[in-house]
Formats: C-alpha cells, sequence, structure tokens
C-alpha cells in the first residue's frame, strides 16, 4: 500500500478518536512522523554535524522531549525559549543562542547556561566581551552581496534588504581575532533548492580563513517541505552537498571544524494537523463558506501570510462512511466577527454538513507557537499520538475528502 496513504487512514482514525474527547478546536501531531524527520538529520553525512532544532518552529515541552530522545541539540532565539529548553533538560553545548539587540541582562543569563552564542552586529560583539571576556562566540553573518538573495516568506534573511547580521566590512575589523569561535548563516525559509543552499554556504565559507581559532560552521535553518512538485525535501542531495562543501573548507584550512545547522519548520511541519468542528454553511457568490469551532487566531499562518500560508484542507464527514468530490469552491472561516478571520481561501471542498470536521494539514510548526490573544480565544490543546503503529485499528476506506490546494515550495 502506498505510504502516505497508510498514513491518512491512520491519522483520520485517531483524529476522529481524539474529536471524541475534545471539546474545542486541537493541535494533533504524529509523534512518528517528527522522529521520522530528526532521524533523517542524524543520518546526514558530513562527520560530527550537529542538528540543533529551531525551537521558535514548536516549543511546547513534549516536542522538545521527542527532540532530545532523538538526539538532536536545540537552537533558540528569546530568554523564555532558553528557559524552557533548559527546563527540558537540554545543556549548555547542546544550545545554540541567537538574537539581535541583546541587553545585558540577556548576555549574562545566555552565559550562565553556557550555551553557544551567536551576535548579531559589532556593537554586540563590544558588549559581550565586557560582560564575558573569556566566552568565546560566533558571529551572524550577512553575505550580502556575494550571492544574490532570495526572497523568502518573511522577506530578506541576507542581502542589503536584511536588517541581520554583520556585512562583509564589518566582518573584516574582527579578522585574527581569536574568539571567534563559529560564523553563522540563516539563508532563508521554506527552501527546498540545494544549488541555492551551496552559493550561500560557500560564500560563508570564504569567511573562515580570516579566524584562525575558528571551531564550526552553523548554516542555520530553511529546509523546505516539499517543492513545487509536492516532492519531500532531498536530503540525500542536501547532505551529499553539505559534505562537500566542508570538506572543500577544512582543505583549505587544514584543519577539521564541525557543522551546525539549525531545521525547524522541517521537523514538525508535516506532523501537525490542525482540527476544527464545522458548526455552519454558507453559500455566497457561488463558493461554499464553511464556518468552524476556531478561529484563525488559534491557527494564525493565514493571518500573518496571507498571500503565502497554504495548508492542505480535508473534510471528514460526520458519518465516515460518506463520501463526495471536492468539487465545490470553497472558503473555511472563523466564529468571531473579525472580517479577515479566514482559515482557508479558495480551495475545493466537498459539500460540508454541520457537524463535519475540518483538518488543516502541515500545521505542525509555526502555527501553535504564533497564537494569539487578539479576540479572545483559548489557545487550542496540543495531543501528541503516535499515530502510526495503531496497525490493529480497523480500516476506514477511503473517505479523506481532500482539497486541492496549491502549497508553494
Ligand atoms: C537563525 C535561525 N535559525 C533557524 C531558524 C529555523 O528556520 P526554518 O524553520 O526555516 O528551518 C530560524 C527561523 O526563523 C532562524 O531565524
Amino acid at each position: 500500500m502506498n505510504r502516505s496513504f497508510e498514513v491518512a487512514l491512520n491519522v483520520e482514525r485517531a483524529i476522529r478518536m481524539h474529536l471524541l474527547l475534545e471539546e474545542g478546536p486541537f493541535y494533533l501531531y504524529d509523534t512518528e512522523e517528527i522522529r521520522r524527520m530528526c532521524r533523517r538529520f542524524r543520518e546526514l553525512l558530513y562527520p560530527g554535524t550537529r542538528s540543533h532544532f529551531a525551537c521558535m518552529a514548536n516549543c511546547h515541552p513534549e516536542f522538545l522531549r521527542i527532540i532530545r530522545q532523538e538526539g538532536l541539540n536545540v537552537f533558540v532565539n528569546s530568554l523564555e525559549h532558553l528557559q524552557a529548553v533548559v527546563r527540558c533538560g537540554f545543556t549548555g553545548d547542546q544550545i545554540v543562542f541567537a538574537a539581535s539587540a541583546m541587553d545585558r541582562r540577556l548576555m549574562r543569563s545566555v552565559r550562565e547556561t553556557g550555551a553557544i552564542v551567536i551576535l548579531d552586529s559589532l556593537n554586540q560583539v563590544d558588549l559581550w566581551r565586557r560582560i564575558c571576556p573569556d566566552a568565546r562566540f560566533g558571529i551572524r553573518c550577512n553575505i550580502g552581496g556575494m550571492v544574490e538573495a532570495k526572497k523568502t516568506r518573511g522577506g530578506y534573511f541576507i542581502g542589503k534588504e536584511s536588517r541581520l547580521g554583520l556585512i562583509p566590512e564589518e566582518i573584516a575589523t574582527l579578522e585574527g581575532n581569536p574568539y571567534v569561535a563559529g560564523l553563522h548563516l540563516y539563508v532563508g525559509t521554506d527552501i527546498c533548492s540545494i544549488p541555492y543552499f551551496k552559493q550561500c554556504y560557500r560564500a560563508l565559507g570564504e569567511f573562515a580563513p580570516r579566524f584562525p581559532m575558528l571551531d564550526f560552521i552553523d548554516f542555520g535553518g530553511g529546509f523546505g517541505l516539499e517543492d513545487e512538485e509536492g516532492e519531500e525535501f532531498d536530503f540525500d542531495g542536501y547532505g551529499e552537498m553539505a559534505a562537500g562543501v566542508m570538506r572543500e573548507l577544512c582543505a583549505k584550512l587544514g584543519r577539521q571544524i564541525r557543522m551546525l545547522i539549525e531545521p525547524g519548520r522541517i521537523i514538525g511541519g508535516r506532523a501537525g494537523y490542525f482540527v476544527s468542528r464545522v458548526t455552519d454553511v454558507k453559500f455566497r457568490n457561488g463558493r461554499q463558506l464553511v464556518g468552524v469551532d476556531a478561529s484563525s487566531v488559534q491557527f494564525p499562518r493565514p493571518l500573518f501570510y496571507p498571500d503565502s500560508a497554504h495548508h492542505p484542507v480535508t473534510l471528514l464527514h460526520a458519518d465516515r462512511w460518506g463520501n463526495g468530490a471536492a468539487g465545490i469552491p470553497s472558503a473555511a472561516y472563523g466564529c468571531s466577527t473579525y472580517s479577515r478571520d479566514f482559515l482557508a481561501r479558495d480551495v475545493m471542498l466537498p459539500r460540508a454538513e454541520i457537524g463535519d470536521i475540518l483538518v488543516l494539514g502541515q500545521a505542525g510548526s509555526y502555527c501553535a507557537t504564533a497564537f494569539t490573544h487578539f479576540l479572545g480565544f483559548e489557545q487550542p490543546k496540543e495531543i501528541f499520538d503516535d499515530c502510526q503503529t495503531s496497525a490493529d485499528a480497523p480500516r476506514t476506506p477511503g473517505i479523506l475528502r481532500r482539497a486541492e490546494v496549491h502549497i508553494p515550495g
């Protein structure tokens, strides 16, 4: 049987089971899928690669526990997340901390944990050196015009449009500084182009010979969920490329340095589902408007990224044996009076009825963490379930009524 079909059946079974227990909308995470992604990163070719999961994608304690069990480290960018990972048992050498415009108090807190710190400007380097004169640090590098920067979701992370990191002229002023332990880069987000990663990684490597005591290169995150054809991220191609860049660099330096990466979205993105119940159905201008018992403030990506956040939408009939073609132009709207409260727009769905179930996929990253109190809705519960090994459960027929939606790579 086709693997993704089998996963869908098991996930559907889990969704229906949890709906019997939960009153409101909830997130469901397929824990086996999170683990599978962690394993893909553990298998990367370059020896001793250290993968630091970027906790801004999902900082739920159970999510962090799985990450830790699977042998990944963590990357954080705020005090709250730093405290969360420490509570979860991560030790200083397993934590990368990077932020911008840090104050003294934050720098002291980071230092106390022993985390690897990445600094964002020459002023930040000066302040860190005054507060922690013995502690080495990494610098965030804006590789500027060395590559043609791609605009990814959220804007530019490198190049002249980006506010982040030290530009090449600033990096040059630190040349020879023995306290510079690492070079850091973040190329952008949701990228599947291996040649683009390669171009950026090689550009970062060009700074390495200037720092005689360099220990590591941190290539950051940015790994896309799937490309334009819907193909999963090419881990093998990426692994070979990154190992090649590192080997080339180490040969040039005449010594070994460590490779760090910070995958965020890709680790839990496909593992997460946002589940709500259909509470109203209207027709307007030839469109079916499906109202649910949830608000976009509980599933905020369409609110924050109205042009680019698309999630596969599935309508499950309350009657599990019912079926229907996904043939009606539809939108799913939230249960507030806010005119922009949509969870999905421009999707094709079957005819919906009150009591049906609406499931939004690819909801495991940057969704629950983006919850906002605006409009006054509860933070949805997050449920972790190993959906895939419940193989003994009775199989339901193909009743997933999936909408045809375009998901950008
Ligand atoms: C510095 C840094 N590293 C890693 C990540 C994770 O990125 P992604 O989810 O695109 O893999 C982010 C996300 O914003 C980031 O800012």
